[in-house]
């Protein structure tokens, strides 16, 4: 079998993650916040430099795990954009359907950890395509043997709808982890799901889609939709279903938390990475599972992504006829 290629799709960032001992939580009502005067000069602690965005974090996964990764979006040629091209490159993520233009810009987040590990975020979104999607490639979509789209931006759902019906005139197979935009009209998005292939969601963003209480009640009632349906619910564990088997999985391990930017997007890429090679739904889910614990145990989405050939060990998890 020829090594697959999978294209990602999606908007890029910066994040730049400051520790301090001055972030420190205080509580009033409701509310838990860290207090920064005004017009001082503070030290931090530690500053650590990632690139983000769904897209570049889930070509960083298909990339390790040894697949033909490609990575597509107008980037803009600010400092920001070369830098996530220069990580990608580094990553052996092709880009050659990358353009860059003055008028685009990368996204920049500035991430404030805590003493308790949580975190505030300040982001800008850059600036990046219309919902047409001028400066992408449809071609590149109908070439690819599976595209990943996510946080398109501007674009919203109108360009995620064109994307797919390229998919699906090109043959291509299609994975879904919507992001916000995206999930703002879970009803068109409803319509949508009958040309995807995989969706992968938490369990918030799938009551958005679906009746249920339980993971399984979300997973079986996905199924009518798609075809492999995935929820996941943090450390509570997931359940996942092909409409063969459904199956229910716990914590891969119980690690420290540093940062749990990227879990998502390690997960579902993870998934991925295995799927697309012929394997099983129980090793897809393993290997989604040690990629996402091994991302939330390292500050940035892309720093614990697991290499190919890493040695799994046995996790929670039951497997029945669905
Ligand atoms: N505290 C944790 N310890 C170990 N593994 C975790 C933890 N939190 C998340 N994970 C792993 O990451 C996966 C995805 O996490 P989660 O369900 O929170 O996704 P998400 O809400 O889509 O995340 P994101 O906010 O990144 O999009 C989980 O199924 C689990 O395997
Ligand atoms: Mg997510």
């Amino acid at each position: 079998m020829a090594v697959p290629i999978i294209l990602s799709i999606g908007k890029g960032t910066q994040d730049v993650f400051l520790h301090s001992d001055e972030f420190n939580p205080h509580k009033q009502g409701k509310h838990i916040f860290t207090e920064i005067p005004l017009g001082i000069k503070m030290e931090v602690d530690d500053v650590t430099f990632s690139t983000g965005g769904n897209a570049t974090n889930v070509a960083v996964t298909f990339a390790r795990q040894g697949l033909q990764a490609q990575y597509m979006w107008p980037l803009g040629t600010d400092p920001v954009s070369g830098i996530i091209l220069n990580d990608l490159d580094k990553e052996s993520v092709d880009t050659r359907y990358v353009v860059q233009k003055d008028q685009y810009s990368s996204g920049y987040s500035l991430i404030l950890i805590a003493t308790n590990g949580e975190r505030t975020i300040m982001n800008h979104r850059g600036v990046s395509t219309n919902k047409t999607g001028t400066d992408l490639d449809f071609g590149a979509i109908e070439s690819a043997d599976w595209i990943y789209p996510t946080s398109l931006g501007n674009g919203g759902m109108e360009l995620l709808n064109k994307v797919v019906h390229a998919a699906k005139k090109g043959n291509t197979r299609v994975m879904l982890n919507p992001a916000g935009p995206e999930l703002a009209d879970p009803e068109k998005l409803r319509t949508l799901l009958e040309d995807v292939d995989v969706l992968c969601l938490n369990k918030e963003e799938m009551q958005l889609l679906v009746h249920g209480e339980t993971l399984e009640e979300l997973v079986r009632h996905g199924l009518q939709f798609c075809p492999v349906i995935i929820v996941s619910d943090g450390p509570n564990g997931v359940v996942a279903s092909d409409g063969k088997t459904i199956i229910r999985a716990g914590m891969y391990e119980d690690v420290p938390v540093v940062d749990r930017t990227g879990a998502g997007d390690a997960f579902a890429s993870g998934f991925l990475s295995q799927w697309v090679l012929g394997k099983s739904l129980k090793d897809s889910i393993i290997f989604a599972s040690a990629n996402s614990t091994s991302v939330v145990t390292k500050v940035g989405a892309k720093a614990g992504i697991l290499p190919k050939g890493v040695r799994l060990h046995d996790m929670p998890l039951l497997e029945k006829p669905l």
